[in-house]
């Protein structure tokens, strides 16, 4: 199992562009507490590679295009994702969104978790793992396991009793990889 050590420092270089502005910089803290990352996970990713909170920036280091490798994104304007983004984030004791990073602060893989807070269970809360996503040229370097392994870990440390997930068959193996068992059937409805 992964513990909590210390809190690590998350040093992210700012944008160098001209489009950032000081009211930018100051908006651009981590959706959630970086002491919610998993110290160990950090340690064993990639050299360079980091894990982190996401950040109302990360619209500018390619969060879009990753999640394009799981499924339409559709075009989405900064104003757009800004005003999402702060919807989230006026709700991050629910959403803990995080994304890995390669030396050259591209990103490179992400995965949310959203947190349920339910009367059974005495008050139980349980954690859905939503979006998981690595960019293509970066599968298979175990940086969907570290980003599943940091979410747990978000869970557990939260308080969540378990995670559940949807998956495809063809992604069943992957996640048993990641320690999930299959549990159920999923349903929908689409609108
Ligand atoms: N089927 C079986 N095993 C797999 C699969 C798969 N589809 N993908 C990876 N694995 C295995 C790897 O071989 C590895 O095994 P090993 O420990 O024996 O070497 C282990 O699982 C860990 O693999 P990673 O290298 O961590 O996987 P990767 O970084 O490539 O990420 C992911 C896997 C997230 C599924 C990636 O391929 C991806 O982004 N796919 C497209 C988007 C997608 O389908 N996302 C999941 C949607 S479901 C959801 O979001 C809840």
């Amino acid at each position: 199992a992964v513990t909590a050590t210390t809190i690590p420092q998350q040093p992210t270089k700012p944008i160098m562009n001209s489009t950032v502005t000081p009211v930018d910089i100051e908006n651009d803290g981590p959706l959630f507490p970086c002491s919610l990352i998993s110290p160990e996970i950090i340690s064993i990713l990639p050299t360079d590679y980091t894990i982190r909170p996401l950040r109302r920036s990360d619209y500018k280091r390619g969060y879009l295009d990753v999640l394009r490798v799981l499924t339409t994104v559709g075009e989405i304007a900064e104003d757009q994702w800004n005003q999402r983004y702060d919807w989230i984030a006026s709700r991050n004791d629910e959403y803990y969104m995080l994304v890995v990073c390669d030396g050259q602060d591209n990103i490179v893989g992400t995965g949310s978790l959203i947190v349920e807070r339910k009367f059974i269970h005495s008050l139980g809360m349980v954690g859905h793992i939503e979006d998981i996503a690595v960019e293509k040229n970066q599968q298979g370097k175990k940086l969907g396991l570290r980003i599943i392994q940091a979410l747990d870990f978000v869970a557990e440390k939260v308080g969540c009793y378990k995670s559940i997930l949807d998956c495809s068959e063809a992604n069943e193996g992957f996640y048993v990889k990641c320690g999930f068992k299959r549990a159920g059937l999923e349903m929908a409805h689409y609108y």
